[in-house]
């Protein structure tokens, strides 16, 4: 018996400037370039062990402890499809003597430490966790025991993206830390569109980042469904990826380079806010955000008010991805502040009434 096994573990992204809509539904080919923070919090990651063994007669996946289905050519099939090429062509054919580990069934168990699906992409740490364990068992991200100044690692972050890229679009960005932006390249064939890091995670210390699980059941509208009826049906969309996105895209990469924190809060709220109009726009209509999300973004907004009033500086943006659960960013000295005023409004009722959302409150600590 020959036996090979890696972990990796990767964290959630939440983006700025979102990604909605496919080019091209099977390479995951947006409709626009995205950019987003990876969260360094360790309540926020998936963990992912792989395994490679010659006796094992299928390749099989366990999700938080339960079998999941591997579809012939879905998209893990076809991520795993990936990374046995590069296995075979960058690794195995260069080096005779490599275990043909690129022949052989994989068992591999993935762990998310925070409720899966609750619009708190759980897919995008999941299948860069995924990408990057794999990766690590084949040779592709990993440096020898003793490395050579010569070498280098056969798979750059960025290649590795392309394919992590396929699992979940938004997975590609969470193979990086820090501020990360996924081109959307122009190829037909998707190889230039890749997730590149644009700052790295010590860049902006004092930017954190604070989740507010307004409620952790299962989204009702899946982001692959939600945003093929947005591509079909919503012309919003189309001024948004044309007009609106290319320019926010560089005015983010501007303000998170000088550590702006007015323009990057300005331009992330807008963001979220207009993701949530495309939504409102697509027919029928996708709602992912309820009553509580709606009273997080009035007090924030009011927040901001006060503050630029006494101080002419905003001090906290909300973002909402695809669920109802609102991410919080704000520069350490006012996350206090915040959390008092969050628990003010949603007091935390452990007892709560199992007919009311919960509302809980946790940091996820900064980029
Ligand atoms: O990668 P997906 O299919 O889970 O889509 C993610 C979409 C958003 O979270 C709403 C936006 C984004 O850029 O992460």
């Amino acid at each position: 018996m020959s036996l090979y096994q890696t972990t990796a573990s990767a964290p959630v992204n939440i983006a700025c400037i979102k990604y909605w809509g496919k080019r091209d539904t099977t390479l995951i080919l947006p409709t626009n370039s995205s950019l987003s923070v990876t969260l360094s919090q360790d309540n926020l990651r998936s963990t992912t062990t792989s395994r490679s063994d010659s006796s094992f007669t299928k390749t099989r996946l366990w999700l938080n402890g339960v079998e999941e289905e591997i579809k012939p050519n879905g998209r893990l099939d076809r991520c795993l499809a990936e990374l046995r090429k590069m296995r075979k062509e960058n690794v195995e054919d260069k080096n005779p003597n490599a275990p043909k580990l690129n022949t052989w069934n994989l068992h591999i168990a993935s762990y998310n430490n925070f409720p899966t699906a609750a619009g708190l992409a759980s897919s995008a740490s999941g299948f860069a966790a995924l990408t990057a364990s794999v990766a690590a068992l084949y040779g592709l991200n990993s440096f020898p025991s003793s490395p050579s100044t010569s070498y280098s690692p056969p798979a750059t972050a960025s290649q590795l993206s392309l394919i992590a890229r396929q699992g979940s679009g938004s997975a590609c960005r969470s193979l990086f830390g820090g501020f990360v932006a996924w081109e959307m390249g122009n190829n037909p064939d998707g190889k230039d569109s890749l997730a590149v890091q644009v700052a790295p995670e010590s860049h902006w210390p004092s930017l954190h980042a604070l989740i507010c699980v307004v409620n952790s059941g299962k989204k009702g509208t899946s982001s692959t469904a939600g945003m093929q009826n947005t591509v079909l049906t919503s012309s919003l969309l189309q001024h948004r990826i044309k007009d609106v996105v290319p320019s926010r895209m560089s005015a983010i990469t501007q303000a998170i380079l000088s550590k702006d924190f007015d323009s990057f809060a300005k331009i992330t709220m807008q963001d979220s806010n207009q993701f949530h109009a495309v939504a409102l726009d697509t027919f029928p209509p996708i709602f992912y955000m309820n009553d509580v999300s709606r009273a997080i973004i009035a007090i924030i907004t009011e927040l901001n008010r006060v503050s630029v009033e006494e101080t002419g500086h905003l001090v906290a943006a909300y973002t909402f991805d695809a669920g109802p659960n609102a991410v919080i960013y704000t520069e350490a000295e006012h996350i206090k502040t915040i959390i008092q005023l969050l628990l003010n409004y949603f007091p935390i009722d452990f007892a709560a009434a199992p007919f009311h959302d919960s509302f809980a409150l946790f940091e996820g600590g900064h980029p």
